[in-house]
């Protein structure tokens, strides 16, 4: 599938010679995207098509549909211009891939590129060119819905992947058939909404929204996104949608983005609602001076803008950047040599490639939280009998998690029927749902599944939480076990069965009331279309577990946020000085302790940490040290580990490397992750992995919110998870 990409000096002049023939009005019509799942709108569109006044289309999928559409404005309008065509591919089209969380606990860049490559060409066969993914924004809450979708909490893990998932799509070449144009979502500080609600306000100081929210941002930016999308939210009192500081200054001013940026779905008559504007016309006035360039199904800049410019509120240049922004992206992704999609070209959906990389990402991103008396793996040959419990053992749409609008169900393998396949005939598999859904507090059939449990060999429980309780608009204030799902966890456990507890949700949960019940929990977010034959493989140790968690786990709803990359405080917690609530002596209430930054009930430690994952081998970190004692600005440093699988099985590790810069010109956080690296190691194997740092990586944003690298002392770690306490030190000096 070759394309042939044009030289941007070649594309800028064609920009330059659309705009130098283009009326006002169909500039104004670049900037306007319609929705065409909206029926009624059918007529109009056609119509509008025809006068140039629609940019891009979204919510169209039949490729005969997108085609026409082309059609109409190729060869009906007065220009010829192509349409960009959008659609929420997110993780997977047909073939899904786990949710983007899920994806996250992988921690393996490649995977997640090959899943993206998936999804754009199966997108990309139904005349999707544009999918507004990914969603980089930073999340701390897991209350919020749409944790699900995101990278997770850690600004350069979220960077890493959230490039791959760029490259994953884009490809190295737009124009090829298979590749499509990414969005970066949301800009910016959308998952800091407050107490995890969707849409609510977000504050978030300048530092710390440099320092950790906009990280993934720019470096989407630097890998080549097309487009960025704003914010629903309001931030510090304006919202992204009208925030020139955000969009227009640091966007476009600092980072040098040349591609478009879309508003979110009528986030710009949004601003009147928010109390920014007074009425659509004054809402196209603060989006268009913010530097939004699309507007997504909403109606201000068509009715408005034209009128603005003629009073002389908006320079007609703001219109002409606009609208060549967007001609650019339509001019990279060689739509105006080629506007239309041939299926034919494409390779069938769900081919065995696809299926291999939805299998691999499932498999790698399931966390294996706990494992006490090795319950897991099972061993098949040994059984005779296997209890599958629970609502989503079974449930080929459930497993596909949130955003799926095209996702096939049809196409997913449950993990009953893997299991069931596995094990064939030598095994009697009795599956009992149990509870209809996640959220059935009926505990009719629970005498039942104790039976079922007590008369088997070994248990398997499939529990979490169904697609809908997470995603858009879908936050939880609760985030326990819903129903009466904890109950059966600890009926089924306490008959002393071993008892695998397989999670399913679209987000990190509150386990704390079935932890101390539950020997082994393998947490598997939502893990698409091939969720059920990566299960099986890791049931019976046909594959180790390897995923690492991507968000850390609260013990208790309280806590949150909760993040590993925390400021020190000047109280800081640690064993000594935490006195819980039950230790408080009645006679002396006073604590001689304490007085740290910690809670009452929950301690100040999270149930299971950022960057934590068991597996089936163990690996020991052995030989930690650095290649210099100190470093001058400008200079790199190598930090370097033995790994040693010391386990009886071939297994994965993710090495993970952190940093604390010890004294800042702004408070720095206790702990940074700065590198990983997924790697493959036999039993008895020893490998030194390397991570070579530049002083850039040490960069931060101080109290100017410049970027600075200061001279001073750092601790160094390396381990399995953000908890590891391997430490070395280095220096950085002046020059
Ligand atoms: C609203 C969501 O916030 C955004 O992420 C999505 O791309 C648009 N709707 C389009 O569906």
């Amino acid at each position: 599938m070759a394309g042939s990409a044009l030289a941007s000096d070649t594309i800028e002049q064609r920009v330059q010679d659309l705009l130098g023939q283009m009326t006002l009005a169909e500039k104004i019509g670049q900037m306007s995207q319609v929705n065409v799942g909206d029926s009624y709108i059918h007529d109009y569109l056609s119509d509008a098509l025809r006068a140039g006044r629609v940019g891009s289309v979204l919510n169209e999928v039949n490729v005969d549909v997108v085609n026409e559409l082309q059609r109409i404005a190729v060869e009906e309008s007065r220009l010829g211009i192509p349409l960009i065509v959008g659609r929420d591919v997110i993780h997977g089209f047909k073939t899904v891939m786990p949710i983007p969380l899920g994806q996250a606990a992988t921690w393996n860049p490649d995977l997640v590129r090959a899943g993206a490559h998936v999804a754009a060409r199966e997108a990309a066969r139904s005349g999707v060119n544009w999918t507004f993914a990914p969603m980089i924004d930073i999340s701390r809450d897991a209350r919020w819905g749409r944790i699900a979708e995101s990278l997770g909490e850690d600004p350069y893990l979220a960077s890493v992947l959230g490039a791959a998932m760029v490259r994953g799509f884009q490809g190295d070449d737009l124009t090829r058939p298979d590749t499509i144009a990414a969005t970066a979502k949301h800009f910016v500080g959308y998952g800091a909404a407050e107490s995890g609600r969707d849409y609510a306000t977000t504050n978030v100081p300048e530092n710390e929204l440099r320092n950790v929210h906009m990280r993934p941002f720019k470096a989407a930016v630097d890998a080549g996104v097309s487009t960025l999308m704003t914010s629903f939210s309001d931030i510090d009192g304006v919202p992204a949608t009208g925030n020139e500081k955000l969009v227009r200054d640091i966007l476009r001013g600092e980072w040098g983005f040349d591609g478009f940026v879309v508003s979110d779905w009528d986030s710009i008559r949004q601003l009147s609602i928010h109390g920014l504007t007074a009425n659509d016309k004054e809402s196209a006035f603060e989006a268009a001076r913010a530097g939004v360039d699309m507007e997504m199904h909403g109606d201000a800049y068509l009715n408005h803008l034209e009128s603005l410019i003629e009073e002389g509120k908006i320079d007609v240049s703001l219109v002409d950047e606009a609208a060549g922004n967007i001609l650019r992206i339509k001019f990279r992704l060689g739509l105006f040599e080629e506007p239309y999609v041939d299926p034919a070209v494409f390779p069938p959906i769900a081919d065995a490639d696809a299926l291999a990389t939805a299998r691999r990402a499932a498999l790698q991103s399931a966390v294996l939280l706990k494992n006490d008396h090795h319950v897991l793996p099972l061993a098949a040959d040994e059984l005779k009998s296997l209890a599958i419990i629970g609502p989503l053992a079974d449930t080929p749409y459930e497993q596909l998690g949130t955003w799926i609008f095209d996702g096939d169900p049809g196409l997913s393998v449950t993990p009953l029927t893997a299991i069931r396949e596995y094990l064939g005939d030598s095994v009697e598999v009795n599956y009992l749902k149990t509870l209809e859904t996640t959220r059935s507090r009926n505990t009719d059939g629970f005498d039942e599944a104790v039976a079922a449990a007590e008369a088997a060999d070994a248990v398997v429980l499939f529990i979490g939480e169904e697609s809908i309780l997470s995603g858009e608009a879908h936050s939880r204030a609760d985030i326990n076990l819903p129903g009466a799902q904890a109950e059966l966890v600890e009926r089924i456990t306490a008959t002393g069965k071993p008892v695998v507890t397989v999670i399913m949700a679209g987000r990190p949960l509150t386990l704390t009331n079935i932890v101390d019940h539950a020997d082994t929990i393998l947490y598997f977010w939502h893990p698409g279309t091939m969720g059920g034959p990566a299960i099986a493989d890791l049931l019976f140790g046909v594959e180790s577990p390897s995923g690492k968690l991507p968000a850390t786990f609260p013990r208790m709803v309280g806590q949150i946020p909760t993040y590993y990359n925390q400021k020190n405080t000047g109280k800081p917690p640690s064993p000594d000085t935490v006195v819980l609530i039950d230790d408080i002596d009645a006679r002396a209430p006073q604590l001689s302790t304490g007085m740290t930054a910690y809670h009452l009930d929950a301690g100040y430690t999270p149930l299971f940490a950022f960057g934590h994952g068991l597996s089936y081998a163990y690996f020991d970190y052995e030989n930690l040290r650095t290649s210099a004692e100190e470093i001058r600005i400008g200079e790199t440093i190598t930090i370097s580990v033995e790994l040693v699988n010391t386990g009886a099985m071939a297994a994965d590790e993710v090495v993970q490397l952190y940093v604390r810069d010890l004294v800042g010109n702004v408070t720095r956080p206790v702990k940074e992750l700065k590198g990983f690296r997924r790697v493959h190691l036999a039993p008895g194997e020893r490998v030194e992995v390397d991570f070579t740092l530049h002083t850039d990586d040490l960069a931060f944003y101080g109290r100017n919110n410049r970027l600075m690298t200061e001279p001073g002392e750092f601790h160094v770690w390396i381990g399995g998870s953000s908890e590891t306490e391997l430490r070395a030190e280095f220096r950085i000096v002046d020059e």
